[in-house]
C-alpha cells in the first residue's frame, strides 16, 4: 500500500505508554507521512508542558484543547495523529476522527504499560499511581469506549515497532 496515496488520516489511540508515538514515528521514517503528536502541539499551543497544563487550568480545559485540535484535522488527510490516551473518552472526540480517518487501537498489558511509564515525568494521572494495579483498573474503566471507537484492534506484546507499522499498513 502507498501511503502517500492515502485519502484520509490515521489516528493512533491507545492507554498511556502503549507506544502511540513510538510506533508513529516508525510510521514516519517507513512511509514518509506527516506525523502530528497532539500532546506535543497542545503543550507548545499552551507554552507549557501537560502536567502544567493540569495543574494551572485543570484537566477540563485540557479535554477542550484536544476537542478543538481533532475539529482542525477534519479537513487534512494522510496524517498519522498519535492521540494522547484520554481521547477516545469523549463521543464528540470520536465522531470528529471518523470524519477524516481510520481510529487504530493500540493495546498492551498492564506490566508492559508500567515499564513503559516508569521514567516518563509528564503524565498527570499517572504521577503518583506508577503501578500495575492503578493501570489496570484504569485501563479497564476505558476499556469499552476505547473498543467502541476502534476500527482496528492490534495487541502489541512481543511485537516489534516494525512488525505493529506492517500491520497497521496492512489493515487500514
Ligand atoms: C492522558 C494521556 C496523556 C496525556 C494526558 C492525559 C490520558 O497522553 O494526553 O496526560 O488521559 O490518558 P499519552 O497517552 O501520550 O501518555
Amino acid at each position: 500500500k502507498d501511503l502517500e496515496k492515502l485519502d484520509f488520516n490515521i489516528f493512533l489511540i491507545g492507554f498511556m505508554g502503549v507506544g502511540k508515538s513510538t510506533v508513529s514515528k516508525a510510521l514516519q521514517r517507513m512511509f514518509a507521512m506527516d506525523v502530528v503528536e497532539m500532546d506535543e502541539i497542545i503543550a507548545k499551543r499552551n507554552g507549557m508542558s501537560i502536567s502544567e497544563i493540569f495543574e494551572l487550568h485543570g484537566e477540563e480545559y485540557f479535554r477542550n484543547e484536544e476537542t478543538a485540535f481533532l475539529r482542525e484535522s477534519r479537513e487534512k488527510k494522510n496524517m498519522i495523529v498519535s492521540c494522547g490516551g484520554g481521547v477516545p473518552m469523549r463521543q464528540v472526540n470520536v465522531d470528529e476522527m471518523k470524519k477524516s480517518g481510520k481510529v487504530v487501537l493500540l493495546t498492551a498489558n498492564p506490566e508492559t504499560i508500567l515499564e513503559h511509564v516508569k521514567h516518563s515525568h509528564d503524565r498527570p494521572l499517572l504521577e503518583n499511581n506508577k503501578n500495575v494495579d492503578y493501570i489496570a483498573e484504569l485501563m479497564e474503566k476505558r476499556r469499552e469506549a476505547y473498543e467502541a471507537a476502534a476500527d482496528i484492534v492490534i495487541a502489541t506484546d512481543g511485537k516489534s515497532v516494525y512488525d505493529i507499522c506492517e500491520e497497521i499498513i496492512t489493515k487500514v
